[in-house]
């Protein structure tokens, strides 16, 4: 069976926890394929609100296996505390979650050279979630790093602290302090739990599920604007987010890959620094943090709110062969008399409806299409009009179906226009 996967096309937090939920008991695996606790996907069902960082989230579906990709970045202390949160809610996690050995570790260190590299860049800091992401990326492309399933070997704690006397080094050096006994504690005891569980190999086990015709749901995290590739470099994350990264992120081979599910906010946030054409730094910005409730769900810092950005649909579209979009949060939207979209940029004199290659240190303004507000989003059959010429508009615009709407954040507010084959 083949793989879909489901990934953001913005800059993150397009609410991919919510549709992985919703639409995970139609698979039998769920598998997310890089990142680390950078991430924040929120679900919400019966009354809960659950943030989850590492773990997929189809986790708390019966029957659905999870598993964390060799793509990903796993810190044990922050890994641990999910668990244990899960655990409470009467889950069986270790008959659900499988880890890769193959995933890298996050060492306090790594977490303490992401703050001293961020206090040295100065006014311009990337604005990481300081969980660590870029030096333990850096480690395993330094081909430095320590990988889950190095618990359990004998000479963990060497290797653990020859790599940390070499952070520690690197930290005096950018004139930062040395990690505390107390972040080495949480760490192992975040190991200890790490040993007890179930750790694969599971690019094997995935092949195998594919060969015995399960259906696998590969989760991405961050967004395509994030991508170290093709994000607004250097402010970007360490990873590679978008529909590729599945195949190296988790070992399956690219010709498994069906459906690419693409996930766009009605609107667009980014949280930390770096280039956002169609960001309003306005009353209107104000309004949609405030009805979205825009606030990271990983450090709570205000999200950057503006109009949806189309040039920017379209080119992470293109890289990441999109073939059913998921649109979220138009209820948000619901009462502007007015929503608008960026249709082109503004860009070294000309009009462009290309994603020019340096948005960072040239400037780039948006050419905002105004189109009429909805006061509610109703459904029987179709949408009310106002929407549905929204909705219409985007699809002719991006050129992909808009196959999911979400009207809220609970689980069951959904609204499934064109039905996906699984
Ligand atoms: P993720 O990182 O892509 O999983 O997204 P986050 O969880 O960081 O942020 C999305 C936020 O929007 C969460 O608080 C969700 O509960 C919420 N959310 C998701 N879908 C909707 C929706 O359609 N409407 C509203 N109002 N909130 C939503
Ligand atoms: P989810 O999966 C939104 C942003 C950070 C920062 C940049 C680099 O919840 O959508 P990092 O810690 O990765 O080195 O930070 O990327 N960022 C996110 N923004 N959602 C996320 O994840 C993010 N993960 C990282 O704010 O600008
Ligand atoms: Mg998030």
């Amino acid at each position: 069976m083949p793989v879909d996967v489901l990934l953001g096309l913005q800059w993150g937090d397009e609410g991919k926890g919510k549709i992985v939920d919703v639409i995970a008991p139609r698979y039998d695996v769920v598998a997310r394929f890089q990142g680390g606790p950078n991430a924040g996907h929120t679900l919400e069902f019966n009354g809960k609100r659950v943030v989850l960082h590492t773990i997929p989230s189809g986790i708390f579906r019966d029957g659905v296996i999870n598993i964390v990709g060799n793509g990903v970045v796993i810190d044990p202390v922050t890994l641990k505390k999910e668990i244990e949160y899960i655990e409470s809610q009467g889950v069986d996690i270790r008959k659900r979650l499988f880890i890769s050995r193959k995933a890298h570790l996050i060492l306090p260190t790594h977490r303490m050279l992401d703050a001293a590299s961020e206090a040295l860049k100065g006014k311009s800091k990337i604005g990481s979630t300081l969980r660590g992401i870029g030096p333990a990326y850096m480690d395993k492309t330094g081909r430095n790093g320590l990988r889950a399933g190095d618990i359990e070997s004998k000479d963990f704690i060497s290797r653990y602290k020859a790599l940390t006397e070499k952070h520690s080094e690197l930290l005096t050096f950018m004139k930062y302090q040395s990690p505390n006994s107390e972040s080495e504690r949480d760490f192992f005891e975040g190991v200890e739990l790490l040993r007890s569980f179930k750790l694969v190999d599971s690019e094997v086990v995935l092949n195998n599920y594919l060969n015995s015709r399960k259906k696998i749901l590969a989760e991405g995290a961050q967004g395509s604007l994030l991508d170290i590739d093709f994000g607004s470099y250097p402010y970007v994350t360490s990873s590679s987010t978008i529909t590729a990264g599945a195949c190296t992120g988790l070992g399956i081979p690219p010709t498994s890959i069906r459906n690419v599910i693409g996930i766009f906010k009605a609107y667009c946030t980014r949280v930390g620094s770096g280039p956002f054409p169609s960001e309003l730094n306005d009353e209107t910005g104000e309004r949609i943090r405030r009805q979205g409730n825009e606030f990271g769900s990983t450090t709570g810092r205000p999200r950057r709110c503006g109009w949806v950005d189309i040039p920017a649909l379209r080119y992470a579209c293109m890289i990441n062969g999109v073939t059913h979009l998921a649109m979220m949060k138009s209820d948000v939207l619901c009462g502007f008399e007015q929503v608008g979209a960026c249709v082109n940029y503004f860009y070294e004199g000309e009009k462009t409806g290309i994603m020019p290659f340096d948005i960072v240190h040239r400037e780039v303004r948006p050419d905002f299409r105004m189109l009429r507000g909805w006061k509610e989003i109703s459904f029987a059959g179709n949408f009310n009009s106002d929407f549905a010429d929204y909705i219409s508009f985007l699809e002719k615009e991006i050129g992909v179906k808009i196959s999911f709407i979400s009207t809220g954040p609970g689980r069951e507010e959904i609204v499934v226009k064109e039905e996906m084959a699984v």
